[in-house]
């Protein structure tokens, strides 16, 4: 039986963090042996930031040796630059002429954008997900692994292949956001103002290439408060923000502990920071180790990029050769 087809892709601005590893790549490594994966270095997406020419090369070659350094195996998914793939930019053509500007400016990513970055609001931002549909539907992918955030991008995928199939008849399958352990997680800054992401405070954003002490440091000045004074009280979010990183790295007894101290009101949030970053060092050491050797190897990762983009260039350009057909863009 043919496996299901899974396609994601994390964007080439900047260096990868918890939220990265824990959102997205943690779910690629537990699905690369059950599915046929196809895995990206968003590169084409990162141009809406118009990245210097320079340092694009580093930033894709350092994604993708984030991935492997986090457990993908290269030798069981795809593992490729998005540019590599120019099919990509032939779909996101078409699906372009079936996507709505209403519905484009309704996206809170693009909003979001146009807030941030005024000066700048180009119309790569707009139909950044139409772009994201494109890699998606270039495999023809069921399942998706993707963070909440990105759950909009994929119903807008859904709708584009769904117009699309009902212009030219039936082509494209709808993919499905899928989460290996079912909850949504989203890690948050550790300030408490939003998600952890790669553009903003970079000190309350733990990096898979942080070094110990740096992110000792990081997690002490992460955003608490002086503690409940209720018993069983509501935590806020940037307190369950650390109680959720602390039940991804340490052990479940050491979770329940603290957890018991807050929930009887006698929690010390210095010494949970304190476990929480030994923790987090140890979990993230041998990933940064890991992926520093591999950059430091670059034939070795060009070799994998290479094949990577050869195995998507043979599924993508099948779909384009039936996308073509059935618009009737078949002449000779
Ligand atoms: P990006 O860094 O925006 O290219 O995101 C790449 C992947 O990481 C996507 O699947 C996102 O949903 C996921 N991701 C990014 N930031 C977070 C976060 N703070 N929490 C959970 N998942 C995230
Ligand atoms: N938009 C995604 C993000 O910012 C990255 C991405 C681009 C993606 N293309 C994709 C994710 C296709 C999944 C599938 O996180």
């Amino acid at each position: 039986m043919s496996k299901e087809i899974v396609v994601s892709g994390i964007r080439s601005t900047g260096y990868l963090h918890l939220g990265n590893y824990f959102g997205a790549i943690q779910n690629y490594v537990l699905m690369q042996d059950n599915y046929d994966c196809f895995f990206f270095v968003a590169d084409y997406h990162s141009l809406t930031t118009h990245p210097k020419p320079t340092e694009l090369k580093q930033n894709v070659f350092r994604v993708a040796a984030e991935n492997i350094a986090s457990g993908l195996d290269p030798e069981k998914v795809a593992l490729y630059a998005q540019s590599d793939v120019p099919e990509t930019a032939e779909l996101y053509l078409i699906l372009n002429m079936l996507a709505y500007m209403g519905e484009l400016e309704k996206v809170p990513t693009f909003k979001d954008k146009v807030r941030q970055q005024p000066d700048n609001v180009n119309a790569g931002l707009l139909t950044y997900p139409v772009l994201m549909a494109a890699d998606i539907l270039l495999h023809k992918a069921v399942k998706v692994p993707v963070g909440k955030d990105q759950e909009q991008h994929l119903e807008m995928a859904r709708n584009f292949a769904s117009r699309f199939n009902a212009r030219y008849g039936d082509f494209f399958p709808e993919p499905q956001v899928f989460r290996f352990n079912h909850e949504a997680v989203k890690i948050m800054s550790l300030d408490g103002e939003g998600k952890m992401s790669k553009s903003e405070n970079i000190n309350a954003t733990i990096y898979l290439s942080d070094e110990d002490d740096v992110i000792r440091k990081k997690i002490m000045k992460a955003k608490t408060d002086s503690g409940p004074t209720e018993p069983n009280s509501v935590m806020p979010e940037y307190i369950q923000n650390l109680f959720l990183l602390m039940s991804l790295c340490s052990k479940p007894e050491t979770v329940e502990s603290f957890r018991s101290n807050f929930n009887n009101c006698n929690i010390r949030y210095g010494d949970m920071k304190k476990q929480l970053a030994e923790d987090m060092a140890t979990f993230v050491a041998p990933i940064r180790e890991h992926a520093a050797e591999l950059q430091k190897d670059e034939e070795k990762l060009r070799k994998i990029l290479k094949a990577g983009a050869e195995k998507a260039r043979e599924s993508a350009s099948k779909t384009i050769e039936g996308a073509r057909k059935l618009i009737g863009i078949n002449y000779y």
